[in-house]
């Protein structure tokens, strides 16, 4: 039997998908102590490998099959628009993305020509403007603390994650469109799928599983 591997996304959603995995049988012991370095973790008896890397190198990993399956957020997985299949909706890391910005520009942002929008996401962003809106925009990409884009005059709104709106809320700015929900995904790839199909749609099963008890 050869070694299934898994990208996990380094941080809350990788913590969240131990909890799954061991729940399953798995060994994630060693992964979850906080104060290691390693970036592969074996669990020998179910022979399976566990990678962690950045968010946005999950649908990298997959698509290329370096891992065979990965646990990752649909944030990332719009933006990268990988070549893999996706699986499961975990349902955790629920959030939503928005274009946020400052409250007088509630509803007047079709008004605004050549929309300056700041985002870590400029391919979501892009998009939802351009193709979904048909409205030119001037995008400016960022790569964290995105918020600050509307409060220094970088841009006139941003196109971020909002999950409690604590962010939002504590820098005067609000949601003025939700571009569409979110949430972690089971992801796999499409060369694995084929020649380890039996074992990947067990643990499949087993996640779908997972994910309905929770919701009774
Ligand atoms: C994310 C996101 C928002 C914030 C939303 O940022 O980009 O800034 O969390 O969460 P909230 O609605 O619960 O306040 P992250 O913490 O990943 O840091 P970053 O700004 O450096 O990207």
């Amino acid at each position: 039997m050869r070694y299934l591997t898994v990208a996990l996304a380094k941080g809350r959603l990788a913590e969240l998908a131990m909890d799954i995995f061991t729940s399953i049988g798995m060994d994630c012991s060693e992964m979850k102590d906080k104060s290691t370095r390693k970036l592969i973790f074996t669990d020998e008896e179910h022979k399976m490998k566990f990678i962690l890397v950045k968010a946005t190198d999950v649908p990298t990993y997959v698509e290329y099959g370096a891992a065979d399956i990965g646990i990752v957020g649909k944030d990332t997985l719009l933006e990268e628009s990988r070549n893999l299949y996706e699986m499961v909706d975990l349902e955790f890391g629920a959030c939503n993305m928005c274009v946020c910005g400052r409250p007088e520009l509630k509803g007047r942002l079709g008004e605004i020509t050549d929309l300056k929008v700041a985002s870590k996401y400029p391919n979501i962003a892009r998009r939802y403007f351009q193709e979904t809106k048909g409205q030119t925009i001037e995008l400016i990409k960022l790569n964290g603390s995105v918020e600050l884009g509307p409060l220094v005059g970088l841009s006139d709104v941003i196109v971020d994650i909002v999950e409690t709106g604590s962010t939002l809320r504590e820098n005067g700015l609000e949601v003025l469109e939700v571009i569409c929900p979110l949430s972690a995904r089971f992801v796999v790839n499409k060369v694995s799928m084929k020649m380890e199909r039996e074992r990947i749609m067990e643990m499949v099963n087993a996640f779908i599983e997972k994910t309905e008890d929770k919701d009774q």
